[in-house]
């Protein structure tokens, strides 16, 4: 992550904050009010407390995820599938670097993000973790609330792969290893964002990503390799038959999750890389929700190909990861319809909506996709409403229930009908030509 932080630096595209800022509210303050202008990355120099320099709004930008996995100017969800074709690079596992600095876990920014947080978060966390039985390693980010040096309270939701690992060895009264990853190389934090099978290899998939070997050192504390090029890393494990407070937490539906009992994660060593840089995210801020929607729309565009369904052009989550928007070459009449069911069906968690539009709309742009819908045909057959299926996880009771499907495609074989109006050269317009005095 360090790399790809520094290239965008020197090509001058990150906002570099060299004041003093604390940790509490004000860093999130600062992050907020940029992301609502721009999507640069922010480097904060000082947060009072640390002398770790703080890096955010990395992965906060559809163009840089694109970037990240090779996809410019085309489909992130089609590079992906073509990406996880691919065979995956046999790591390389070295010696641990000799000037690896041992740290205390609050040496690290303590950052409180929302008001009513219950304390400092890690939300960048990538946890690595293997499976109790076969062994197989998994990524994924799981928010950790900071309780003293040794001591992080973790959420693990439901359906997670880390979750059913834990619940495996808790069975057998053992605790599970595992070493969170503050700042690993970009491609492990895609492979740790998408929900792949239980059984893939998340390491392999990030090889992958990265089109290369990962260069893999052994921990000190666990049974675990992690890459060389990670900025901290803190070992531990998750104690079995514990659960404590957490919480509250600033989610990333907007709201506040009350206080729970959550596992209990026992640091057992934090290590820096030299001149380590610490990566804090806000949740629910443009960085988590550009990597939760590029993994939900992968997920199903890879669900719409598997069901045989032609014409599949791409597929997007906005405005939010719950409504998931997805762009056909109709080619017979209902086809819409059958990628509405299937794309519906193709996560229980996250699909709540599921809009289908024509292959000239903008699928990143909600304002085009309603258009599309308000436009093209009736607002009443065109709507699907299915009652009282249950919705993600945790929507706490049936009030949240049910799912839209919306076919905003222009009727079969009439897109001639349906021609958008263009001004012939409007969109190469340099503007400053016409505008400088
Ligand atoms: C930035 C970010 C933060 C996340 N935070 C949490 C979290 O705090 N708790 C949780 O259970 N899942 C969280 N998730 C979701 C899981 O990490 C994610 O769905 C992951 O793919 C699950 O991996 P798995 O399919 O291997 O279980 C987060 C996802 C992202 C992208």
């Amino acid at each position: 992550m360090r790399d790809y932080f520094e290239k965008l630096r020197r090509a001058g595209q990150v906002r570099e904050i060299s004041r003093e800022v604390s940790g509490r509210h004000e860093l999130a303050a600062v992050t907020q009010a940029s992301q609502r202008e721009s999507e640069a990355p922010l480097l904060f120099h000082k947060v009072a407390g640390s002398r770790f320099p703080v890096m955010t709004n990395v992965f906060g930008s559809r163009a840089r995820l694109m970037d990240m996995i090779g996809a410019t100017g085309g489909s992130f969800c089609r590079r992906w599938t073509e990406v996880m074709g691919k065979v995956a690079p046999t790591p390389l596992v070295t010696a641990a670097p000799s000037d690896l600095e041992q740290i205390r876990l609050t040496e690290l920014p303590q950052i409180t993000y929302f008001e009513r947080d219950g304390g400092p978060y890690l939300t960048a966390g990538v946890f690595l973790a293997r499976d109790p039985d076969s062994g197989v390693p998994n990524l994924s980010f799981h928010r950790s609330q900071i309780i003293s040096d040794s001591e992080l309270r973790v959420r693990l939701g439901r359906s997670h792969h880390l979750t059913q690992y834990q619940a495996k060895a808790e069975s057998r009264g053992e605790a599970l290893e595992a070493a969170i990853l503050l700042g690993p190389p970009v491609s492990l934090v895609l492979a740790a964002a998408a929900p792949l099978a239980y059984h893939e290899n998340e390491m392999e998939v990030a090889g992958k990503i990265a089109g290369g070997p990962l260069a893999l050192r052994r921990c000190r504390t666990v049974d675990l390799e992690v890459p060389v090029e990670t900025e901290i890393v803190i070992e531990g494990r998750i104690l079995p038959d514990l659960r404590r407070p957490e919480g509250p937490f600033g989610e990333f539906m907007g709201y506040y999750v009350p206080v729970g009992d959550n596992h209990v994660f026992e640091v057992s060593a934090v290590t820096a890389r030299p001149g380590a840089l610490f990566h804090a995210l806000t949740c629910g801020s443009p960085e988590d929700l550009r990597l939760l929607e590029v993994s939900v729309a992968t997920r199903t565009f890879q669900a719409l190909l598997a069901a045989n369904l032609e014409g599949i052009i791409d597929v997007a989550c906005v405005p939010f990861a719950m409504s998931t928007v997805v762009k056909i070459e109709q080619r017979y009449e209902g086809h819409a319809r059958q990628v509405l069911l299937t794309a519906i069906g193709a996560n229980h968690d996250w699909n709540k909506t599921v809009v289908v539009v024509d292959d000239d709309v903008d699928i990143n742009d909600f304002d085009d996709v309603w258009w599309a819908y308000l436009t093209r045909g009736r607002a009443d057959t065109r709507a699907m409403v299915m009652p009282d299926v249950p919705g993600f996880y945790r929507d706490p009771q049936r009030d949240y229930w049910g799912r839209l499907g919306i076919d905003a495609t222009a009727p079969f074989g009439r897109r001639q009908d349906f021609v958008r109006k263009r001004i012939p050269g409007a969109d190469a317009v340099d503007l400053r030509r016409y505008l400088a005095r």
